[in-house]
């Protein structure tokens, strides 16, 4: 299958597990607005958990609760990043944000039940032993936390107001962070519930992530608001720090294609099994959503 097929393909099946998930929850505000959010996107966490799990012969029904809850979890990292605190955003994946569509009280309480309900997912007994979750459970704490995705959003919001821009080492630290730690979750997931060696996914997920993360701050210079589903040209007016003000779009270009080169080489020891990853990273830079 084509990487384009196969990432369709898992959106659909990851949508269909969330929607039945989220469905069982009720139908009160707050639950409304997390199916909201968490509909829609390109699901490529999700994918690289799937895919990486099927690389390594994981099977496809262990391996989803996993992919489903990366994107709750990404979902909820949406929501408060839109937040009028936050980024105060109106528009995600072509829709009203959720604190517009609701208030920011049931955006704060959407998020918050996305996050746990993220948790819950990767201890379902599908996945496998109770060590395999536990270890995905740990993991993913870390991933999301204040060493992870929170830490790098702190450092976000921080370089908003800091007296001098950031330095490449600080930006690439910031991204790690913020887009990388979950990424590199989802593309070690895999080597997680197969019980093997976590090395070259790491190596691959982190050029990944920060690769990932530079095409964001491409497409926010240069995008298309109604293709990308979210509002563009905001990170110069916010003073952000990103990888396209300090080395300029062509820098940032090609610092995104040296990365996509590294997580290709990492890949090596997979050979041709690790194909769909490959096209992965490469779609990575030249996404225009
Ligand atoms: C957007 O992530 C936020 C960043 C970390 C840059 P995605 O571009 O993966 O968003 P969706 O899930 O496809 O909407
Ligand atoms: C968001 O980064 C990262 C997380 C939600 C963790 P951005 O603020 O750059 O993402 P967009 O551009 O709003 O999607
Ligand atoms: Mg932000
Ligand atoms: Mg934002
Ligand atoms: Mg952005």
């Amino acid at each position: 299958m084509s990487f384009s097929a196969q990432l369709a393909a898992d959106a659909a099946a990851i949508g269909d597990y969330l929607d039945r998930v989220l469905q069982a929850k009720g139908d009160v505000p707050v639950t409304a607005a997390m199916r909201y959010a968490s509909a829609g996107g390109k699901r490529l966490r999700g994918f690289l958990v799937l895919e990486s799990a099927r690389m390594l012969g994981v099977d496809q029904a262990a391996a989803m609760p996993a992919a489903a809850a990366i994107e709750a979890l990404h979902a909820y990292s949406l929501v408060h990043d839109d937040l009028p605190a936050m980024d105060n955003d109106d528009l995600r994946r072509g829709l009203p944000t959720v604190h517009i569509k609701w208030d920011e009280a049931t955006a704060i309480l959407a998020g918050d039940a996305l996050q746990t309900l993220a948790f819950e997912l990767v201890c379902a007994p599908e996945i496998g032993p109770a060590e395999v979750r536990i270890d995905l459970v740990r993991s993913l704490a870390i991933a999301a936390g204040a060493e992870g995705m929170v830490l790098g959003q702190a450092l976000d919001i921080a370089a908003e107001t800091a007296a001098a821009p950031l330095t490449l080492d600080e930006i690439t630290a910031l991204q790690a962070g913020k887009t990388g730690a979950l990424i590199e979750w989802s593309a070690m997931a895999g080597a997680r519930m197969a019980g093997q060696d976590l090395a070259p996914l790491r190596a691959y997920a982190a050029a990944l992530g920060l690769a990932f993360q530079i095409a964001d701050d491409i497409l926010d210079v240069t995008g298309d608001e109604a293709t990308a589903g979210k509002r563009l040209q905001k990170d110069a007016g916010a003073g952000k720090a990103t990888f396209v003000s300090l080395l300029g779009l062509d820098g940032a270009r090609a610092r995104a294609r040296d990365l996509v080169s590294r997580a290709e080489a990492a890949l090596a020891p997979y050979g041709a099994r690790a194909n769909l990853l490959i096209d992965a990273a490469r779609f990575t830079i030249s996404r225009e959503n």
